[in-house]
């Protein structure tokens, strides 16, 4: 894993321009709200590009975790070119010890990359455990109810999913973007939504909430509201919350 993203860090960098990016940010940052003073572990991380958007968004400290070296060694340079006083470290979130604990964990695009439902469950334990008691978890994943059929339907927003068999627990998903200049792969794998459910209660989350994407206005205005209806019609991403306590006016469920 760590190698594969060692080789795919730039393209994946460049990856952010393509126009769905927007919807996965504002649908991101709509489920976050205010980050004042809030301290962040960001794991996952990847070069950082909404690392830095925390920090610059007001929260009091932001720690990235990323396993791929090359993905760190972007994030540094721009932390060397522009501080934010991010700090970043090379770790495997399954092998992670206890670092602190924080009011918000985020893992963008962390969970499908769990094999088995047993990775799966020590990747939500070390976020619960990171998680101060009143915490929360916020993650934008890929959608594992996208039914496949309309996998080659999302090609317009500039990348598509594939896969060879039928959507079994651990099925790898290709996922092939388009840039300009290049296209390149990452495989995900596929757990059920009751695979993550019942993840996120055993380690002990109180309040498990999903998210549909969200199209900001200014994509509405630069694309037309038209060529976002399939976006919003498979929803490729997914957007969840997961609470460590319940808070007042909280319901247990959805
Ligand atoms: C699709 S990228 C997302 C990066 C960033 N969160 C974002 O949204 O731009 C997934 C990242 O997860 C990292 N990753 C995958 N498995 C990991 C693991 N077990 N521990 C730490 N990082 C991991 C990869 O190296 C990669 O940088």
């Amino acid at each position: 894993m760590s190698a594969y993203y060692d080789t795919i860090a730039k393209p994946y960098q460049r990856s952010k321009q393509l126009p769905y990016r927007q919807v996965e940010e504002y649908t991101y940052f709509n489920l976050l709200g205010p980050l004042e003073g809030k301290s962040i572990l960001d794991l996952g991380c990847g070069e950082g590009f909404y690392t830095r958007k925390f920090k610059q968004r007001g929260a009091s400290r932001v720690l990235g975790v990323d396993i791929s070296s090359a993905m760190i060694e972007l994030a540094n340079a721009q932390e060397r070119q522009n501080p934010l006083g991010i700090d970043y470290l090379v770790a495997d979130v399954l092998e992670l010890g206890s670092l602190d604990r924080f009011d918000l964990v985020v893992a963008s695009y962390l969970l499908n990359y769990a094999q088995t439902q047993e990775q799966l469950l020590q990747m939500c334990r070390v976020i619960f455990d990171h998680l101060k008691s009143d915490g929360r978890f916020v993650t934008i994943n890929d959608n594992s109810e996208q039914d496949p059929i309309s996998y080659q339907d999302c090609a317009k927003y500039g990348y598509v999913k594939g896969v060879t068999q039928p959507l079994e627990e651990g099925t790898p998903i290709t996922l092939t973007f388009f840039l300009e200049e290049e296209t390149f792969e990452i495989v995900n794998y596929h757990l059920s939504r009751t695979t993550y459910e019942r993840a996120f209660r055993t380690v002990g989350f109180k309040a498990v909430r999903w998210f549909q994407p969200l199209v900001p206005p200014t994509a509405i205005a630069t694309f037309g509201a038209h060529f976002w209806e399939d976006f919003l019609k498979f929803s490729p991403i997914v957007g969840i919350e997961c609470l460590k306590m319940l808070r007042r006016g909280d319901r247990h469920s959805i």
